[in-house]
């Protein structure tokens, strides 16, 4: 029987309803996607502009400029750690409310920051937001979104990543003149940190987590708001088999010591030490004070200097996310890691034949360079790597192990960078992580697969 026009119209109205109300929770889905990555990337990069102010507020050395960048690193390392247990336990948004209110607490705290004790305590905060936010948003989005767009969320993250630090360059650039510049410079971050935690309010548990506790109403209600629609029950269903057989298949700790884990684990830690001891922190974190050992006059040159540095990385990104499934992942790795390799060692020679003046703006070409070629590389990829080549049984906690290693190895090579500098000298301290590329050269050329096109399953057996 044809619909009379009203209620077609009614029914019209209704759909377009839903469709914007969806619409709205898409959007809020996204903006918590990226605020995840943004914080990640925005409080790691702000350090390269605070630390030029740091000597002459509290009298820092090398070393406690080091311990400065570390604590917060070092902090990460543990929140990741314990990250996944937590969310386990507690649930996905209690977790990620807690870590938005140590972002925006910790924010404020090292920004008022009267003794290099409070500061410390400040960054331990946002460090450990850092960690456990780095873990856990990745995997409340991939519970709580639609399958079609999972895969994307992972190189997604590594763009906001880099828009983070690219606004954190911006704002230590607009703030460096300004008297107690850096305390501004901190204090920003606890914005994003507020519009996460607004962002968790809102949004629900994960379904998938309530199911897996048999709080079936709740997963229910948390379905249906994220859906808009009050029909439910079929996704509801597939969750629940989902959860089942995810118990079924759970295996025991000790599945990380085979045979068939232990390949994709090499991989995944080596990916992840490579991606730090090739030097990338050194130059997010301390690009303004190399220009500066290279010649460049002002603070504030440096800085800019290293607004375009944010600026290459995020352009770099973007296209490496068009490639990725084209040129496929262990070519670009290789072609972005030669890169690497060729200008870390123009910056090191540049640095040992003293080049100064004019000639300084080699050394920021070549660094600009330098993060192109990993932003094309090895940036995306050791995310990606991670969470493609791990059997499903054992994905969560072995892409957790990685994601430890990788801030471990962080932590170190951007704790002892500056000593370094005055123990070996600014060109053999380039020149030593240009020996580290040739060693994850020969990594990848033994071990790393391509895994372009293939399904995670076609993955897990050809590992
Ligand atoms: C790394 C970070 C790094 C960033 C630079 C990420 O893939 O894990 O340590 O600061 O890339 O863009």
């Amino acid at each position: 029987m044809p619909l009379s026009s009203h209620e077609e119209i009614h029914r019209m109205r209704e759909t377009e309803a839903r469709q914007s109300r969806k619409d709205w929770r898409f959007i809020l889905i996204a903006i918590v996607a990226g605020l995840g990555g943004l914080l990640f990337g925005y409080d790691t990069g702000v350090v390269a502009g605070v630390l030029l102010f740091l000597n002459h507020v509290f009298h820092f050395d090398a070393s406690m400029k080091g311990l400065f960048v570390a604590i917060a690193l070092a902090a990460a390392a543990v929140g990741a750690a314990f990250a996944g247990a937590l969310a386990d336990a507690f649930g996905r948004r209690a977790v990620l409310i807690v870590a938005a209110v140590l972002f925006s607490a910790g924010a404020i705290l090292a920004s008022v920051a009267w003794t290099i004790p409070v500061l410390f305590l400040g960054r331990v905060m946002v460090g450990a937001a850092i960690g456990v936010s780095s873990m856990i948003t990745p995997l409340y989005l991939s519970e709580i979104t639609e399958a079609h767009w999972r895969g994307a969320i992972v190189t997604i993250n590594q763009f906001y990543i880099t828009i983070g630090i690219f606004v954190s360059y911006v704002v230590d650039y607009m703030l460096s003149g300004v008297t107690d510049g850096w305390r501004w410079m901190l204090a920003i971050g606890a914005i994003p940190g507020f519009i996460l935690l607004g962002g968790m309010m809102i949004l629900p548990e994960s379904p998938r987590w309530l199911a897996g506790r048999d709080l079936i109403e709740k997963a229910t209600a948390g379905l249906r708001f994220l859906r808009g629609r009050q029909d439910v029950s079929e996704e509801l269903g597939d969750l629940r088999r989902d959860v089942v057989e995810g118990s079924r298949r759970a295996a025991p700790w000790s599945l990380l010591l085979e045979r068939k884990v232990r390949k994709p684990l090499i991989i995944g830690i080596g990916l992840a030490v490579f991606q730090q001891i090739t030097g990338i922190n050194v130059v997010i974190y301390f690009a303004p004070t190399i220009f500066q050992d290279a010649g460049l006059s002002s603070a504030s040159v440096s800085i800019l200097a290293t607004v375009g540095i944010g600026a290459v990385n995020v352009i770099m990104t973007s296209v490496a996310m068009r490639l990725l499934d084209t040129a496929g992942r262990r070519r670009m790795l290789l072609f972005g890691l030669c890169g690497m390799l060729v200008s870390l060692i123009v910056i090191g020679i540049g640095f040992m034949i003293q080049l100064h003046g004019a000639l300084a703006y080699i050394i920021v070409g070549m660094v600009a360079i330098f993060v192109a070629f990993f932003a094309i590389g090895l940036g995306p990829i050791f995310w990606l790597m991670i969470s493609e080549i791990f059997p499903l049984a054992i994905r969560g906690r072995a892409m957790s192990i990685a994601t430890v290693a990788n801030w471990v190895s962080n932590m170190v090579i951007s704790g002892i960078f500056l000593d370094l500098l005055l123990m070996i000298g600014r060109g053999p301290t380039f020149i030593f992580y240009a020996s580290m590329t040739v060693l994850a050269i020969l990594f990848t050329l033994w071990i790393v697969p391509e895994t372009k096109g293939k399904t995670l399953e076609q993955i897990e057996d050809s590992l």
